[in-house]
């Protein structure tokens, strides 16, 4: 369908199937107080609602310059447009007196060991991730919302995502080479989303309810270094073959790594990267994480090397007993020497706006 319904318990753009195209934006709040704060909530959610539906930009008369810039023509298509916006800890500062509504979870993005991260391509007050189907579609969204907040905030980095179709066929690749996203949770498998994505009522943080934390992480790949890597090695590092997608145990590629009976590590190296980000033992299972990550592509850097790489895109119900405790498990795996994590940020995907009347962040203010 090409229309994903704005309105709802939780926001769009984490359960729903990943779209082809999407830009994560992270802005600094400017808004001078809480109520230019709320009107800011407030103006987002209406455009928020009109882009996601599509439909006709109303008329300025001829002397006005045009409601909308045009580049989808004269009807805005909806194209399975999402809008997810998330806040970060620096949103709960002194600026707008919601220090005590900061929830308890919500912390600033730590450094981790092999970052290489870049101050100015980190860290945000408010989040925001735009995915269609079509890359006009993503601009066309950005520059509507930018347009319509100038003055209550301001770009701080931005990047843009594209997936693969899949090729052949079942999961899209990185541009690694290797199929992204064949062990994840599903966004439509209610139980697991209610179980370790979506934060329950009752939280602690319980104006929170119905939201979830994202955790954004750009990581640029080495891919002069790692197209000079053997495929065994490479596919030693992931425990999965390139072209099937199948754990290094399997054949195919939904079949299920055991590695269980195999504790050495004989077929799928203990170092590697689906054995420590998910060694599925019984005590493991609670620090699974929704990925819904994108390719980037940003032309060439100031050498001449190719400067893409992944928007490592993730969602979780707690920071520490999920991305966090997967993230240390990563760390010193033999993928760092061709991967540099160098910006993102934590933030909370905001409940979602249940109807007409409802507003982006309106239980949190
Ligand atoms: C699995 C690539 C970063 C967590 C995978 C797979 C690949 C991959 C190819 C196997 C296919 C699959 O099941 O999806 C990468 C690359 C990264 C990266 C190229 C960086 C550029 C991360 C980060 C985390 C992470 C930062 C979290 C801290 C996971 C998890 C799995 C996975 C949880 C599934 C493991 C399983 O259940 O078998 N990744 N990944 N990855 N990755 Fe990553």
């Amino acid at each position: 369908a090409p229309v994903v319904p704005f309105h709802g318990q939780h926001q769009a753009g984490v359960a729903t199937e990943a779209q082809r195209n999407s830009t994560m934006v992270s802005f600094d709040v400017l808004a001078a107080n809480k109520g230019e704060l709320t009107d800011l909530l407030r103006t987002l959610t209406d455009r928020a609602r009109f882009l996601t539906a599509g439909g006709t930009p109303p008329d300025p008369g001829i002397s006005a310059p045009p409601t909308d810039s045009g580049i989808l023509g004269p009807q805005v298509p909806a194209d399975r447009l999402t809008v997810t916006v998330g806040v970060g800890a620096s949103l709960f500062d002194d600026r707008y007196g919601l220090a005590s509504r900061k929830p308890a979870g919500l912390t600033a993005m730590r450094t981790f060991p092999n970052d290489f991260l870049d101050a100015a391509q980190c860290h945000g007050d408010l989040s925001l991730h735009l995915c269609a189907d079509n890359p006009d579609t993503v601009l066309h969204a950005l520059r509507d919302i930018a347009r319509h907040t100038r003055g209550a905030m301001q770009i701080r980095w931005q990047i843009d995502g594209f997936q693969s179709p899949p090729r052949p066929s079942g999961t899209p690749r990185n541009l690694m080479g290797f199929k992204d996203g064949t062990s994840n949770l599903h966004g439509y498998d209610t139980q697991q989303m209610n179980d370790l994505v979506w934060l329950p009522v009752g939280d602690k943080s319980g104006w929170a309810a119905g939201g979830t934390y994202q955790v954004v992480r750009t990581i640029r790949m080495l891919v002069e270094f790692w197209d000079r890597v053997s495929i065994t090695e490479q596919e030693n590092m992931f425990g999965r073959r390139r072209d099937s997608g199948a754990p290094l145990d399997g054949d195919k590629e939904f079949d299920t790594p055991n590695f269980a009976a195999d504790p050495v590590g004989t077929a799928i190296p203990l170092t590697s990267h689906i054995r420590r980000a998910n060694p599925r033992t019984s005590d493991t299972a609670g620090s699974r994480i929704l990925r819904r990550p994108y390719n980037y592509n940003r032309g060439i850097d100031s050498v001449g090397n190719v400067d893409c790489g992944l928007v490592f895109i993730c969602y979780q119900k707690d920071l520490a007993t999920q991305f966090e405790t997967v993230q240390k498990r990563l760390a010193d795996e033999p993928l760092v020497d061709y991967i540099q994590p160098f910006g993102g940020g934590y933030f909370l995907v905001l409940p979602g706006v249940r109807d007409a009347n409802d507003y982006l962040g309106r239980t949190m203010l």
